[in-house]
């Protein structure tokens, strides 16, 4: 059976559109969800919205709407967003759902009957916006809030507390005996010398407002953030229902992990397991802290104006540039810098330079030399292929070692180093030189095979991380499915090599300036007017050198060697042209015949798979389906412009 492995975020205040420092969270679990995926663990990936408290029902005041409407409105704009960064999440809960709620009311009633709760009065220091009390020693300059810097108001009023100091001593046995609890070393230290100042008892509920899960046997009462909040990651679950078949699998399963920024590691490494050790919960999850995101001067604060939004971003240069950013700048025990000028310079160093012309290279060469086409070639022993060889072998260690221990950045950067090995590798081997010299046909044969072979493992290892390029590098390589997988990360399990006649750079080169332009008048909320990058803009003369026409299907059949082209006679007018296309996964010939379709007459005619091709028909495309663009009115031979 296969191992499980449960990966959760925080669940997000809706207090607003989320920026590129929560989205790093979410992002990271992302890729650490799909690379146990790519391992063969039996993967559940939850994250969601953390819906009620006095904030919500404010704004949502201020908004005129209901604060159930506002945050309907939030948790759809932030589906959006995932959606965007193609975020494989299973579950998205919602603290104002019924599932969560009703778990939530029992686990306090439950607390309450065995005295884990009592109710007390509490009188303390409060910040509104952070939602939080805090006990004078804590606080800033003239009584501000110590996380946020805004004043603080003095809050008296009747509240149920949670016994923390009751388990203090078993939490600290606890972390001793588990010393993998809490990651990184020096956040768990903080962790555990804050227990040892002494545990305060919890105030878990408010009377102030009721924006909120009433608590069943005192209604006045609404259960107070954490209590709330930090249930979802069971009662997403289905903890304490009749159904909890997801619980007994993942919470109990082999690995279950709990991503959160350092500012909540309190919350989570404290209450949260006390909390289960009064519910008679098994503890089976481990804590990652990361740190944050800045701006150069400090803070991301949206009050300030001073924050970065992810959705321009990938709007202007893709995801994968953006995902490759964030989780290539934090390091893994300290905070990163968002800076415009690492933004290019990562996109045009790493992604474009290295990787991109890596790729772009290779390809060009083996069309150069072999015409596309390359056999497998027997295995040999110069020292630079033995390097090369060893180089990847080590490197897929060292990328499973550091994910395993959550150092994605450090996982990236291993990735980086055999890049820079097999761009080294060419410059070693000198295929032009080789290529001049009809007698070293074979070594330069080798050569290829041997770059291929390194790129192959590279684009594995990216799978997680880059979403795009990495299915973008196996398509320009036709590289098949069984040879994209783990399982297949051995040097020379790639057989004979048939690279694409058109290559394209996967990610284009930024102008530097522009670029760093356009996104220092972002970060500072400058209107930015949309245009798109320079390289990817076309004249309408480009255009007008496209010949396209309707075409109507005639015949129509599957290639005889490829399962996934079908081969179709098209009347054009000026003749019958045949036609190969990869569309036989959405369309069976049949359904083709007396289509009119639209069709690139002037295309170079070429050979797909041994059968001439002299054009091609247009389609439209997404991650789920094509389509063939087709016509009515009009005949085969009319004009499209
Ligand atoms: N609702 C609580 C979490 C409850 S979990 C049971 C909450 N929400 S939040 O929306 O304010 O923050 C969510 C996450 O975003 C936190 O992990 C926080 O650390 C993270 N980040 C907020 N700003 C950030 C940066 N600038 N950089 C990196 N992460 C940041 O807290």
């Amino acid at each position: 059976m296969k191992e499980t492995f449960y990966i959760t975020t925080p669940i997000y205040y809706p207090s607003g559109k989320l920026h590129i420092g929560n989205t790093y969270t979410t992002v990271l679990c992302d890729t650490i969800n799909r690379y146990k995926n790519l391992r063969g663990f039996d993967t559940r990936y939850l994250t969601g919205m953390d819906e009620h408290g006095q904030k919500v029902q404010t704004v949502a005041l201020e908004l005129g709407k209901t604060p159930q409407e506002h945050v309907d409105d939030i948790a759809e704009d932030t589906k959006k967003l995932w959606n965007m960064l193609d975020i494989q999440y299973d579950d998205f809960i919602r603290t104002t759902e019924k599932r969560h709620k009703t778990i939530v009311k029992q686990i306090f009633e439950k607390l309450l009957d065995q005295d884990d709760i009592y109710l007390g009065e509490y009188e303390g220091y409060y910040c509104m916006p952070d939602e939080s009390f805090f006990t004078e020693t804590q606080l800033g300059e003239n009584h501000t809030c110590p996380d946020c810097g805004r004043p603080t108001t003095i809050v008296k009023e009747e509240s149920y507390f949670l016994r923390l100091s009751k388990y203090e001593k078993r939490l600290l046995d606890f972390i001793d005996k588990n010393p993998d609890f809490i990651t990184p070393e020096s956040r768990k230290n903080e962790v555990v010398s804050f227990i040892k100042q002494g545990l305060f008892d919890l105030s878990v509920s408010r009377t102030s407002f009721d924006w909120g899960i009433k608590v069943i046997s005192n209604p006045a009462h609404v259960v107070y953030v954490w209590i709330d909040a930090l249930s979802n990651y069971i009662s997403a679950l289905g903890y304490g229902t009749d159904d909890n078949s997801l619980y007994e699998k993942y919470w109990k399963g082999d690995e279950v992990i709990h991503v959160v920024g350092k500012d909540i590691l309190r919350f989570h490494a404290i209450f949260w397991p006390i909390m289960l050790m009064a519910l008679d919960i098994p503890i089976t999850f481990k804590l990652y802290a990361h740190g944050w995101y800045m701006m150069k001067d400090g803070k991301m604060s949206k009050s300030k104006g001073k924050v970065v939004y992810p959705e321009p971003l990938i709007e202007r240069y893709g995801l994968d540039p953006v995902r490759y950013y964030l989780l290539r700048e934090l390091p893994y025990a300290g905070d990163g810098v968002f800076t415009p000028e690492d933004f290019v310079a990562r996109t045009n160093f790493d992604l474009a330079n290295d990787f991109g012309n890596l790729l772009n290279r290779t390809i060009n060469m083996i069309n150069k030399y072999f015409d596309s086409n390359l056999e497998k070639p027997k295995p040999s022993n110069s020292s630079f292929d033995e390097e090369l060889i060893q180089k990847t072998q080590d490197t897929v260690l060292a990328f499973q070692t550091n994910m395993d221990e959550l150092k994605v950045a450090a996982a990236i950067q291993e990735i980086w180093s055999l890049v820079s090995r097999t761009n080294k590798y060419i410059d070693e081997t000198t295929p032009w030189v080789l290529a001049k010299d009809e007698d070293k046909k074979v070594d330069l044969q080798r050569v290829m095979y041997n770059l291929v072979e390194a790129i192959r493992h590279i684009g594995i290892l990216l799978r997680p991380i880059l979403l795009e390029a990495s299915e973008e590098l196996f398509k320009q390589l036709n590289i098949s499915e069984h040879l994209q997988t783990w399982e297949s990360l051995k040097w020379g399990e790639l057989g004979d090599i048939e690279v694409t006649k058109s290559p394209v750079p996967i990610f284009p080169r930024l102008d530097k300036e522009t670029e760093e332009e356009y996104l220092t008048n972002l970060l500072n909320n400058k209107v930015v007017p949309v245009k798109a990058i320079e390289e990817d803009l076309i004249d309408i003369s480009d255009f007008a050198k496209l010949d396209i026409v309707v075409g109507e299907i005639l015949e129509c059949a599957k290639h005889p060697d490829a399962d996934k082209l079908l081969v179709s006679k098209i009347n054009t007018l000026d003749k019958v042209r045949q036609i190969v296309s990869g569309i036989s996964a959405y369309y069976t010939p049949e359904e083709l015949v007396g289509k009119k379709v639209v069709v690139i007459k002037n295309l170079k005619p070429v050979k797909i798979r041994g059968i001439l091709s002299e054009g091609m028909i247009l389609a439209g495309k997404n991650k789920k389906d094509l389509e063939v663009l087709s016509v009515n009115a009009l005949n085969a031979g009319d004009k499209i412009s």
